[in-house]
């Protein structure tokens, strides 16, 4: 598996995140509910120099509910760190980030100190659309440019809690080869940048790990228990009608169905990664 990123592109992004941050008190980084440890960049981090950080699990409408408040005590058992989870339904967000903020640093607030805040975060997470929700107005999404600042404003949250109204984006870095699975899975990486069989056969083993249930009941499978991977994908694409003429299934469609109902949600409300897994799954890429 390589995704390959353009490093020029990179730096710049870097560069303007770097310089944005400096005048921030809180960095709320989004990340994706279903994949929190794969959609963060570990960058950010580094570019907010210990900066107080509220880590906003997203999308958790589409996240197993359960594994969010595995997710949310690991976040919140750091120092400097606040997390809670979020999804596009909620109508007064501000409100809880303000909240938090104001947790994360006890020290500034009123007119005299405004909390400055900025949102950061890789495409995709959800950032545009809460912040939208937030001001009650279509902001110009900046698509998949990370670093564009043009005719930047700040929105009140509160009075004076101050947010900047363009996200810091960065691309997300992978650095577990099952992280970048997820990402893929998730849609967060371009779909031609890895194999989309590859890419639904990992998360269908992922899924007979731990969804089992939720994927026999979907595709109206039995017994699934015996099968390997590649097996179930098949029997997805009969029970789909993706065949080839001579009865031969169509993986690459099968492979499309899979990953196009586990974005959707259509599974059920699923999580790719546990804060244990992803420990054990770093440890393990660190001794390759
Ligand atoms: P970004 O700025 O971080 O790049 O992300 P953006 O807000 O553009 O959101 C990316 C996609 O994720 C959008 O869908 C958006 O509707 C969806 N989204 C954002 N927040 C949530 C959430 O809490 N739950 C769910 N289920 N989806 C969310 P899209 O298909 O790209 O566009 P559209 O359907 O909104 O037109």
């Amino acid at each position: 598996m390589a995704i390959q990123w353009f490093p020029g592109h990179m730096n710049k992004a870097k560069k303007d995140v770097a310089a944005r941050l400096k005048g921030i008190d809180v960095v709320i980084e989004m990340l994706d509910a279903r994949l929190p440890a794969s959609s963060a960049n570990p960058m950010i981090k580094a570019l907010s120099r210990g900066k107080p950080t509220l880590k906003v699990l997203n999308k958790q409408d589409l996240a197993d509910p359960n594994v969010t408040r595995l997710w949310l005590d690991w976040y919140n058992a750091k120092p400097g760190t606040r997390a809670l989870g979020l999804d596009a339904s909620e109508r007064s967000p501000a409100q809880r980030l303000v909240a938090a903020c104001r947790e994360l640093v006890p020290n500034r607030g009123g007119l005299e100190k405004p909390i400055r805040v900025m949102i950061c975060g890789i495409p995709n997470v959800g950032k545009s659309t809460l912040i939208n929700t937030m001001t009650g107005r279509k902001i110009a999404k900046t698509g998949n440019m990370p670093g564009v600042t043009k005719g930047e404003q700040r929105i009140l949250l509160a009075d004076d809690v101050e947010l900047y109204d363009t996200p810091g984006m960065l691309w997300p870095k992978i650095e577990v080869e099952e992280g970048g699975y997820n990402l893929a899975a998730s849609g967060a990486v371009g779909r031609n940048a890895m194999d989309e069989e590859e890419v639904a056969l990992e998360l269908i083993a992922y899924l007979m790990r731990h969804y089992a249930d939720a994927l026999t009941a979907r595709y109206r499978l039995d017994d699934i228990s015996v099968l390997q991977d590649y097996e179930v994908l098949e029997m997805v694409a009969k029970k789909r009608g993706a065949m080839f003429g001579g009865g031969r299934p169509n993986m690459q469609k099968a492979s499309e169905i899979v990953l196009t109902e586990f974005r959707d949600g259509v599974i059920g409300r699923i999580t790719l990664e546990r804060p244990d897994e992803w420990t054990a799954w770093v440890k393990k890429a660190k001794e390759l």
